[in-house]
């Protein structure tokens, strides 16, 4: 009940496009009723000349038109219903085919914000929640549970208004006319309602599993296509065809069993409307032949009847229906309830522009009960370069992430010019930062948009400049399109040498106080590791730069070096005196002179704990 309830938070601001279905609705339902009404006049005072009986109960204009059908001629009506029949089914058709396009158009509505929605709030979880989700099951949630809240809120919707109306109108005809045999054929309505039922819950469990498993197709396909070249290049196709295939078949599975419930209701309920149905033919027939029934009240009761199962039938599938959108909508409203770990503090302030400096206060760090960070104490003066350099693994890009509270400390603090960056808002610290990961992340789409990242009101000449600085402009120059040349999925058009310069020319952009450079693992020629060199070192200048180095050229840029092994500082100092004192860091430097691409503790000649 209450997943409906939030659904219709939803439906509210589209209540009226909503309405004016529901109008048309009430509009057709009514033409349906004289549709049946008109079997009266039609077979009595038509087809066997009877005149029409005038009530007491009928409204004053009815018993006008009844006293009028009895007045004309048999010919002039048969004349006057060859016309009226088709008019009256060409307003009927009007009116529902506006009644079924307002309420697809609710819907679609509906479903636009709930996505909308979603997908707002998965840019503001915080990255914890994104590192443990597969990118398939959230794409899964944005896409395909609401694509089943979209299916059943046209059919739902529609019914849910439509049919009770129906029922109201069929049923104020078939009371009217005779309500004994009337509420004797209902007896079959407590059998439909079990039937309707049970389907009913299998659906919801059949639902969920259908679901779970639409993820992980959906992490199937990205993961193969996003990694698709190693995919190829370790000739894992087979295998990723074999995994694909047992997950397909498995959906298939799924989906047929949830086939098979809904469309088993269907003959169900036609059986039991049967069995009413040749109830009502046998009882009322009898009354026919003796005499207490005409044949015209007994055909419009008869068709009232056969037009009240439709509806009945209706709202029973809406229950399976519903079962499936309820599961899908309790799925997106479970994300839409994921609060953000790293969230604002109510009072939180605006940062002022970084003066002084930042310090890490005893600061310990860990994933999942993993300790990454352990005590970290560290003051980085306006101004500094400072490189962290370590074994792979040692927390380097964990302590930067801390910086723009990509995550909090597990304990201690992160001060910038002494205050918590727990108490300043995140859009002032951030925007202070400059930062170039370590996987290198561009957009599809062309060299100016990805650099517009950095400052979106950047004029092209500022964008010429940035991309100088950062030794990118030469390689853009010499693109087909120039800065209007698209990139391709995370840049993959361009080598990753490029990569990172168009990288560091979008953080050179921002032109932000405080730049985090986390150096590319991947390796890289001597040509090209010279220009981002050079493009580091210009860059680097008159701002505060926490700089994490893989390569010699680059630690070489930095005031002060900072060791970090097992998420501990255990050496600072200059190149020279680090070369003096530090076993750790003078490995590194003898293996960046031997192997210049390779990595502090990825040889195998050399301990991790050197
Ligand atoms: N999202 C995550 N969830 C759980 N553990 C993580 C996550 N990210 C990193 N780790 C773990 O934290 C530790 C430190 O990782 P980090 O990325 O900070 O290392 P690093 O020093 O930057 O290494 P590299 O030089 O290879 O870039 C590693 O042991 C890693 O397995
Ligand atoms: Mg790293």
């Amino acid at each position: 009940m209450r997943a409906y309830f939030r659904l219709f938070q939803f439906i509210k601001p589209h209540l009226g496009v909503f309405g004016v279905a529901v109008l048309c609705m009430v509009g057709s339902t009514i033409l349906n009723g004289v549709q049946v009404g008109a079997f009266i006049p039609l077979i009595d005072r038509v087809a066997n000349d009877r005149l029409l009986p005038t009530l007491a109960w009928f409204p004053g204009w009815l018993n006008g038109l009844i006293l009028w059908f009895n007045s004309l001629p048999q010919r002039t009506l048969v004349n006057l219903f060859a016309v009226a029949i088709p008019l009256l089914f060409l307003f009927k058709s009007l009116l529902e085919f506006l009644q079924t396009f307002f309420m697809s158009d609710a819907s679609q509505r509906v479903v636009r914000d709930l996505r909308q929605k979603m997908f707002d709030k998965f840019t503001a979880l915080s990255l914890d929640y994104h590192h443990r989700q597969p990118a398939g099951s959230t794409m899964s949630r944005i896409m395909y549970d609401t694509g089943i809240v979209q299916n059943s809120l046209i059919e739902g919707l529609t019914d849910l208004v439509y049919q009770p109306f129906q029922i109201a109108v069929y049923l104020a005809i078939v009371l009217r006319i005779n309500w004994a045999l009337a509420l004797m054929t209902f007896a079959v309505i407590p059998l439909i309602a079990l039937i309707t039922l049970w389907i009913g819950r299998l659906l919801k469990k059949y639902s969920r599993q259908a679901q779970v498993v639409m993820g992980q197709l959906h992490s199937t396909i990205l993961e193969s296509i996003t990694g698709i070249q190693v995919v190829q290049a370790f000739q894992m196709e087979h295998d990723a065809r074999v995994k694909f295939a047992s997950t397909n078949e498995r959906s298939y599975r799924i989906n047929r069993k949830i086939q098979k419930r809904m469309n088993l209701l269907t003959p169900m309920t036609d059986f039991l409307g049967a069995v009413g149905a040749s109830f009502v033919f046998w009882y009322g027939c009898r009354q026919v032949l003796a005499g207490t029934m005409t044949l015209g009240t007994f055909t419009a009761f008869f068709a009232a009847m056969m037009f009240l199962i439709r509806p009945f039938k209706r709202l029973a599938k809406l229950h399976s229906v519903n079962q499936q959108t309820v599961a899908a909508a309790l799925r997106i409203f479970e994300i839409l309830d994921v609060e953000p770990t790293i969230t604002e503090h109510p009072k939180a302030k605006t940062l002022p522009m970084f003066r002084h400096e930042i310090t890490y206060d005893k600061v310990s760090f860990q994933y999942d009960n993993q300790p990454v960070l352990r005590g970290v104490s560290l003051t980085i003066p306006r101004a500094e370069i400072i490189a962290l350099v370590g074994p792979s693994g040692g927390g380097k890009t964990t302590l930067a992430n801390l910086l723009p509270r990509f995550f909090d400390p597990t304990s201690g603090r992160v001060l910038l010019d002494g205050v918590d960056l727990r108490h300043v808002t995140l859009a002032s610290l951030r925007g202070q930062i400059g930062l170039v990961t370590q996987e290198t992340t561009l957009f599809n789409d062309t060299v100016r948009a990805n650099l517009a990242v950095g400052n979106p009101s950047a004029s092209l000449s500022e964008m010429v400049e940035a991309a100088k600085v950062a030794n990118a402009h030469a390689f853009i120059s010499r693109m087909p399109k120039g800065y209007d040349t698209v990139v391709g999925e995370r840049g993959s058009l361009l080598s990753g040498g490029e990569r990172q310069r168009l990288a560091i020319a979008r953080a050179v952009l921002k032109n932000p106080p405080i730049l985090i450079l986390d150096e590319a693992t991947s390796q890289l020629d001597a040509a090209s590791e010279h220009l981002i060199t050079e493009a580091l070192e210009r860059v680097c200048q008159e701002r505060t730069v926490v700089l994490i180095a893989h390569r010699l050229s680059t630690v070489r840029l930095a005031h002060r070096i900072v060791v970090i092994q097992e998420g501990r500082i255990v050496e600072q100092g200059s190149h020279e005196e680090l070369l003096k004192t530090s076993a750790l860091y003078r490995r590194f430097c003898e293996l960046q002179l031997m192997h210049p691409t390779a990595k502090l503790g990825e040889s195998h000649h050399m301990p991790r704990d050197l």
